[in-house]
């Protein structure tokens, strides 16, 4: 099927596209779109729900709101509210936020006190840029609903890497609402799921379980396994968390964070 043009088309199907970092830079210049539409989210997945997304981050990342003066780092930070209610809770706190995505994201998102640098750019390609801007290292590190993207462009083992090498001592970082197939899977063989399945479609079947097919551009649970043992191996504690019970996607997905001691 061919891809629709992200720039222009005032009508996307969000599900259907195939959206890596270059994508984004198109939808984000796509003037048709509301700022869920250039983040690729239907408007009905985000909105409302973004404040209690942003106090399951702040509950995994405790720091932001008891500690002041620290070094925050949003990877992937989009254009919607998130960026703007930790832009907010960082300017209470007196911490330095670097934020990073494409310059297109990156100008839609306010120049004010406590953003100390906007870095244009792909992690972890940007990794060292991203070191200049915060040369002591990171304290606390967002990717928030971005490594499914990464997945496509780039090695998992790069971002583990980088992301180990730029945490301060007791810095956390965390790689939240991760699509997991395994876990869909999971849900999809359970009576749970099957109901839920039936409510979407509004069909009397089951779920299609497709366990027969290649796992291209997903990432399941030997992924997160894989990265969590990359990222113990070089010293931190790693874990995968589940999200708060209430977020519109906890029943497939999950969040895995990154802790140097
Ligand atoms: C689904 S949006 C999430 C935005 C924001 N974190 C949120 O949850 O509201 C994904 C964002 O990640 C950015 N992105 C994708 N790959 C990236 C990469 N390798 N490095 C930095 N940003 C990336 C995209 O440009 C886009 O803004």
């Amino acid at each position: 099927m061919a891809m629709p043009d992200l720039s222009r088309s005032p009508d996307l199907d969000f599900a259907a596209l195939d959206l890596n970092f270059e994508a984004f830079r198109e939808l984000a210049r796509n003037p048709h779109l509301d700022a869920h539409g250039k983040i690729g989210f239907p408007t009905a997945y985000r909105e409302g729900y973004e404040p209690a997304i942003f106090e399951d981050i702040v509950a995994k990342l405790p720091r932001l709101r008891s500690d002041r003066g620290l070094t925050v780092a949003d990877i992937g930070a989009g254009c919607a509210a998130l960026p703007r209610m930790l832009i907010d809770l960082c300017a209470e706190q007196g911490h330095r936020l670097v934020l990073v995505d494409s310059a297109e994201m990156l100008a839609m998102l306010p120049d004010v006190e406590g953003v100390t640098h906007k870095v244009a750019g792909a992690f972890p390609a940007c990794g060292p840029a991203l070191r200049e801007a915060a040369p002591d290292g990171v304290d606390a590190l967002i990717c928030y609903s971005v490594l499914h993207y990464m997945f496509v462009d780039t090695n998992v083992f790069d971002v583990v890497d980088a992301t180990v090498d730029l945490l301060a001592p007791r810095g956390r970082a965390l790689y939240g609402d991760i699509p997991n197939l395994s876990k869909r899977r999971r849900l999809f063989a359970s009576p749970t799921g099957k109901a839920v399945h039936r409510a979407y479609t509004g069909r009397d079947e089951d779920p299609p379980l497709d366990l027969d097919q290649p796992l291209r551009g997903k990432i399941d649970d030997g992924v997160l396994s894989g990265m969590i043992h990359r990222a113990q191996t070089a010293g931190c504690d790693a874990y995968l968390l589940p999200q708060n019970e209430g977020l519109p996607m906890a029943n497939r997905r999950d969040d895995l964070l990154i802790a140097r001691p």
